[in-house]
């Protein structure tokens, strides 16, 4: 359906669960306390609402958590999304330490699309941003589905955040050359794998890092790549603007909320873990869906007010997100419960 201002809404991110088993420092460093399971939805449940979702014409869902992979029955999820009416596409978007684990899982469920959060290729500052993980795990299990993702319809994707990691590597005693979006670019130049770079949002531990202003990054790109060209085929379904470099298996995509609004062409919806039905990553609009589903009524009463509650909150949506003025947001919850 289309919202107030006539934006095709047809997307729905669906977060599954508020935990990870990584610690990013923008996301969800040590010590952030989890939702009592109780509180969380059933998969079922998320189900149920992407199916009234389809009903109004969502018919691309993007699975994310926390880390989806960590919820038991991730791959059960998708393929209960995927034999629903009515929904065409299901992505999921992952820190990739367990992708290895699941990959057979997610090809065997029909997923659409991969995509990999790696900001670093650096394994020191890598532990050390994601709060321990193990880069190697991440890089052998992209290796793995590259391989599986050429040779079936599955795009590949690796999200890096544009962090400024100097002041990390400072805390190493280590030397940082701030170019670490060259060694991610090799990653497209040798597979068939798009690298997205994506300005930091100030949204919850968001707020204490700056992001890399990506004009500048653009700027970068063009004096190491001339030849670069703006890539208008279709990649995704997301808010990136794509390049091709020459000579590239992979495009580059830039996500800048920041520097290159996007929400006059924005198509979607956030479901929180929680089971809140969110307009705009911005703001607190939205409706609490967890509570209709756990009211009393029949099915299809529930159902009814699932669905003209979905409408009404897409109706209502923001125009636009006003990071540039923190003090409009009215979100005030951290990344890891929202799903990104
Ligand atoms: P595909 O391109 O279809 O894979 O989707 P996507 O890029 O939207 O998905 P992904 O989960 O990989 O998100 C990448 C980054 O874009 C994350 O940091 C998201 O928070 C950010 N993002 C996604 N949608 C929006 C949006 O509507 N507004 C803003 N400001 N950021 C978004
Ligand atoms: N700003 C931008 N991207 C973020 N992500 C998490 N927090 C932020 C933030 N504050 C990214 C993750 C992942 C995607 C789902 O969202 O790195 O790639
Ligand atoms: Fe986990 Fe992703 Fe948040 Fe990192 S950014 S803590 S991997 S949910």
């Amino acid at each position: 359906m289309r919202d107030h201002l006539g934006r095709k809404i047809d997307y729905m991110r669906i977060s599954i669960t508020d935990r990870c088993n990584l610690r990013c420092r923008y996301c969800m460093p040590e010590g952030v306390e989890h939702v009592p399971m109780a509180e969380i939805l059933t998969l079922e449940e998320y189900a149920r609402i992407a199916a009234c979702g389809a009903l109004l014409g969502i018919d691309k869902i993007k699975v994310t958590g926390g880390e989806p992979l960590v919820r038991l029955g991730c791959c059960d999820f998708i393929r209960m999304l995927k034999e629903t009416k009515g929904i065409r596409q299901v992505t999921i978007t992952t820190n990739g330490i367990l992708l290895e684990q699941y990959l057979e899982e997610l090809m065997a469920a029909g997923i659409d699309g991969i995509n990999i959060s790696l900001d670093t290729l650096d394994p020191e500052l890598y532990q050390a941003l994601t709060g321990g993980g193990n880069l190697e795990s991440v890089v052998r299990a992209l290796e793995r589905t590259v391989e599986i993702c050429r040779d079936r319809q599955v795009s590949l994707k690796i999200n890096a955040v544009s962090l400024d990691l100097r002041d990390m590597a400072d805390q190493l005693g280590r030397a940082y050359s701030g170019s670490g979006w060259r060694e991610l670019l090799k990653i497209a130049r040798d597979n068939p794998v798009d690298v997205r770079f994506i300005e930091v949002m100030p949204i919850g531990y968001g707020k204490r890092y700056q992001s890399i202003d990506h004009n500048r990054l653009l700027a970068c790109l063009v004096q190491a790549y001339p030849d670069m060209e703006r890539d208008h085929r279709v990649h995704g379904n997301g808010p990136a603007v794509y390049y091709r470099i020459p000579g590239f298996q992979g495009s580059v995509g830039l996500i800048s909320a920041l520097h290159g609004k996007f929400c006059h062409g924005c198509n979607r919806v956030r479901l929180t873990s929680q089971g809140y039905l969110k307009s705009c990553l911005c703001y607190e609009d939205g409706v609490d869906l967890k509570k209709i589903l756990r009211a009393g009524g029949s099915l299809k009463e529930k159902d009814e007010k699932l669905l003209e509650a979905m409408r009404q909150a897409i109706w209502g949506k923001p125009g636009a997100h006003c990071f540039e003025d923190p003090e409009a947001m009215t979100e005030r919850g951290n990344m890891v419960r929202i799903g990104g």
